[in-house]
């Protein structure tokens, strides 16, 4: 692996990944996205967040999680009382998918194919990083992270073992709450999801 290339030094192969990935064309999506969008975060984090591809923003910033859908988790992450700069957070696709509409880049949702051919980087990332706990924000990242299609909600809010001896938690995707149509349950689906992230949390305690 690359950890062992480098001798131990975790950060020096976390970089050595990063400028790797910068070049990535393992699928079509690198073509009309700006930039690859790696993890970010302390590379000795014991808790990952796993989310779905990097969104409009994101793809012009090389950050994840800074648009809306990014708000919306730190407002949770904060709710749960994680630190967002202790953890690592990185997407289960690394390039944005969209359709354009006119002026406006549609987000589109990364298929099957796409999730497997990015999946190689989440695991490099997972080797290095050996989070105890991962995260997966929606159903794209337990994709990634199982190898198998799962329902959020039978699956959500309990310790799944993966075959590093470590623990995966499958939440829903924070996008998810700014979609409710039902204004009435968005406080209880809120709720919910910070009560995931907090028991997540606190198993890397
Ligand atoms: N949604 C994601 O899943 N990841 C991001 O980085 C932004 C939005």
């Amino acid at each position: 692996t690359a950890r062992h290339e480098v001798g131990g030094n975790v950060a020096a192969a976390w970089a050595l990944l990063r400028d790797e990935a910068a070049g990535c064309a393992r699928c079509p999506l690198h073509k009309p996205a700006t930039q690859t969008v790696f993890g970010e975060g302390p590379v000795d984090a014991a808790l990952m967040f796993v989310g779905e591809q990097p969104g409009d923003q994101e793809d012009l910033a090389g950050r994840p999680f800074v648009g809306p859908a990014g708000q919306m988790f730190d407002r949770a992450l904060a709710a749960a009382g994680i630190d967002r700069a202790g953890v690592y957070l990185t997407n289960a696709v690394k390039h944005f998918k969209f359709e354009q509409r006119g002026p406006r880049r549609i987000h589109a949702k990364p298929g099957v194919g796409e999730i497997d051919a990015c999946r190689w980087w989440v695991e490099q990332e997972r080797l290095l990083v050996r989070p105890k706990v991962t995260v997966a924000l929606g159903a794209t990242a337990a994709r990634s992270l199982l190898g198998r299609t799962v329902t959020i909600g039978k699956e959500r809010g309990r310790a799944l073992p993966l075959s590093d001896g470590s623990e995966a938690w499958i939440t829903v995707h924070p996008s998810y709450l700014l979609r409710i149509e039902d204004k009435g349950t968005v406080a209880e689906a809120f709720e919910h999801f910070v009560a995931d992230l907090r028991a997540a949390n606190q198993r890397i305690a």
